[in-house]
């Protein structure tokens, strides 16, 4: 199985978990960059406005068997570049998966109904991490089950 990692990090903590699931799989990474970095209070009211964004990547999507997709949770829902990347790329995503760091985690189960909205697929998996909290064997376990 050929496998994309698109990321999405304003400040390293997607950057990071995005990294170590690479080391695991062994496989492609791709930053999905905004051009730009709008303020925070912008960046919030874009997502909650579910507002598009200009983004840059290298890899296309079509390439690979599989494209998890790395970005935090903002107002409750996925970011605007992260929208924007599943917009641009649904008909080249073959399977998608959906791995987020956040402030709460799995609390923000409406963020990957609107993910999976977005894109208009089902995820093969999807893992919602905190911020602060023992991430390690939820990540292993994740990787294990993209495997397949
Ligand atoms: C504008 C904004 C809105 C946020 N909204 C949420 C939210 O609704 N739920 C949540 O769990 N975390 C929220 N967070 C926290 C981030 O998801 C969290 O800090 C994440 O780890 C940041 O990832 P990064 O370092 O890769 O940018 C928000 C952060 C920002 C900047």
């Amino acid at each position: 199985m050929k496998t994309l990692i698109a990321y999405y990090s304003r400040t390293g903590n997607n950057k990071k978990i995005a990294e170590k699931l690479r080391e695991k799989l062994g496989c492609d990474i791709d930053e999905i960059q905004e051009e730009g970095k709008p303020g925070l209070l912008k960046a919030g009211l874009s997502a909650l406005l579910k507002k598009k964004t200009k983004i840059k990547t290298e890899k296309n999507p079509e390439n690979y068997d599989l494209t998890v997709v790395v970005s935090p949770i903002w107002g409750g829902v996925i970011t605007p570049a992260a929208r924007t990347y599943l917009q641009e790329n649904s008909d080249k995503i073959k399977e998608v998966a959906f791995l987020s760091v956040s402030g709460s985690g799995e609390e923000n189960k409406k963020a990957l109904e609107d993910f999976e909205k977005t894109i208009g697929k089902k995820t093969k998996a999807a893992l919602l991490l905190k911020d602060k909290e023992e991430q390690e064997k939820k990540l292993e376990k994740f990787a294990e089950g993209l495997k397949d």
